[in-house]
């Protein structure tokens, strides 16, 4: 037996983990909403760093590190309920006993962090736990952001369709913030002052006022980019629920029309799985809408701890295209492994899945708010519009809910919707009602 394996398994190891484990769960077990906030020094803490960061917080929020399922204590003591997660990382919510867990083995690991030439097994249970649904992808790539797996996402591409440069992408998608990835974002503000990096065409999203004239409209648009720019274009990006435009999806027909049309003519197809992996009522947004067969490369991050790039065989690159320093840090490779594993083995997915009965419970709650409209409901996440959405309204609407204790996060424009990414790895329903009535509440006062 090697002696890593005989270490943890030494009984008294598993004795001072167990202890370990159980006095946490103690203090997690004295968390309650809202908290006991101290005056002191906490202005102070957040002022300094905003001094640092040259911009003040989004919000007042520095935890203190303890945290239980949708609670999360801050370092002034008070007590917050989340439904936006670190923009949809904390999936399993703040100290799930089965990440508490992991990250307590990994930190008796040898190295912090993970690297491309030097990695432990952990990496290896990673890619086989993230390839066990992924067929037709059978290959994956570790980066340590969702902008840098659809960085090397477009570097297969472009590599495999050489001399083809132009990449095809929809309005108001969003696709990360790295120089090329600002080309493909369709958010003017993202890349203001920034020189363009690739050549991109955008194809109109699907339009549900439009019904199927917008599949219609948006094969007649590819088409001209077809003909404009004959084998000019490697890939075609798609979210198939656009997560920073306030989650829009398309028809059936639409997404099969346009991606059969696009695979026609020789253009890869990237399926950016970064928002959706694990939240929708399939693993993958791309089995839910019924294309994943589609799928050339796939993206995936936040939920997943480590994020990646999945793609076919037949894409595999030359050595060299694709590497980098640190895969991840060892923490989030076995966070990775447990969340991956959880969401494989529990009954999440599927019309009598947890994330099915999470979606049903969400509309029948929000439906009794008159003051909400165009609730949008995929799983686990969640947007809607409060009166007319006017973007400061909301950003001040958002801060009022952050106050009196419920965290969440906008999404979309014109109008700007409140957005939740619930974590759906743990939330209690009395966790949900307290959420959802401090949202009820702030939005009668106002
Ligand atoms: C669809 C999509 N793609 C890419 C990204 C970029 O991921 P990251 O912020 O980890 O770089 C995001 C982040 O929100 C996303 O929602």
């Amino acid at each position: 037996m090697e002696l890593a394996l005989a270490f943890r398994s030494d009984p008294r190891f598993r004795k001072i983990r167990e202890d370990l484990l159980a006095l946490i769960g103690e203090y997690q077990g004295k968390l309650a909403f809202p908290g006991n906030k101290e005056d002191g020094s906490y202005e102070k803490l957040l002022h300094e760093y905003g001094q640092y960061r040259g911009a003040g917080l989004y919000y007042p929020y520095l935890s203190s590190g303890l945290g239980r399922g949708a609670l999360v204590e801050l370092a002034d003591g008070s007590v917050k309920i989340d439904f936006i997660c670190g923009i949809g990382v904390h999936f399993m919510g703040h100290g799930h006993p089965a990440l508490l867990e992991a990250a307590l083995d990994a930190a008796l690991e040898g190295t912090i962090m993970q690297g491309n030439l030097q990695q432990s097994t952990v990496a290896l249970d990673v890619a086989r736990l993230l390839l066990q649904k992924a067929a037709p992808m059978e290959r994956v790539f570790f980066s340590t952001s969702g902008a840098m797996a659809n960085e090397n996402a477009l570097k297969i591409a472009l590599h495999n369709r050489f001399p083809a440069r132009r990449i095809l992408a929809f309005e108001r998608g969003f696709a990360g913030r790295t120089l090329a990835l600002s080309s493909v974002t369709d958010k003017a503000a993202y890349r203001e002052g920034l020189p363009e990096a690739l050549c991109v065409d955008y194809l109109p999203f699907y339009d549900p006022a439009l019904g199927e004239a917008s599949t219609v409209q948006t094969l007649q648009k590819l088409d001209e980019y077809i003909r404009r720019y004959p084998g000019g274009h490697a890939l075609l990006i798609l979210e198939v629920i656009q997560g920073e435009a306030g989650f829009s999806s398309g028809s059936p027909a639409f997404f099969t029309s346009i991606l059969a049309r696009a695979r026609e003519a020789g253009i890869l197809i990237l399926i950016d799985e970064i928002q959706t992996f694990g939240r929708t009522t399939e693993l993958f947004a791309a089995q839910n809408a019924g294309i994943m067969d589609y799928a050339d490369i796939i993206t995936v991050g936040k939920l997943t701890q480590i994020c990646a790039t999945l793609y076919r065989k037949e894409l595999q690159p030359r050595p060299g295209l694709l590497s980098q320093t640190f895969t991840g840090a060892t923490a989030a490779f076995y966070g990775a492994r447990s969340v991956l594993s959880e969401l494989l083995s529990g009954n999440y997915y599927g019309p009598q899945g947890r994330i099915s009965g999470l979606a049903r419970r969400v509309r029948e709650r929000l439906s009794q708010m008159a003051s909400l409209s165009e609730v949008r409901i995929f799983g686990s996440m969640v947007s809607f519009v409060v009166g007319r959405g006017e973007p400061e309204k909301i950003r001040s609407l958002v801060q009022d809910l952050y106050a009196r204790g419920l965290i969440c996060f906008t999404a979309g424009s014109e109008p700007l919707r409140i957005r939740f990414l619930l974590p759906a790895g743990c939330l209690q329903d009395e966790e949900l009602d307290l959420g959802l009535a401090i949202l009820e509440e702030t939005v009668q006062d106002r």
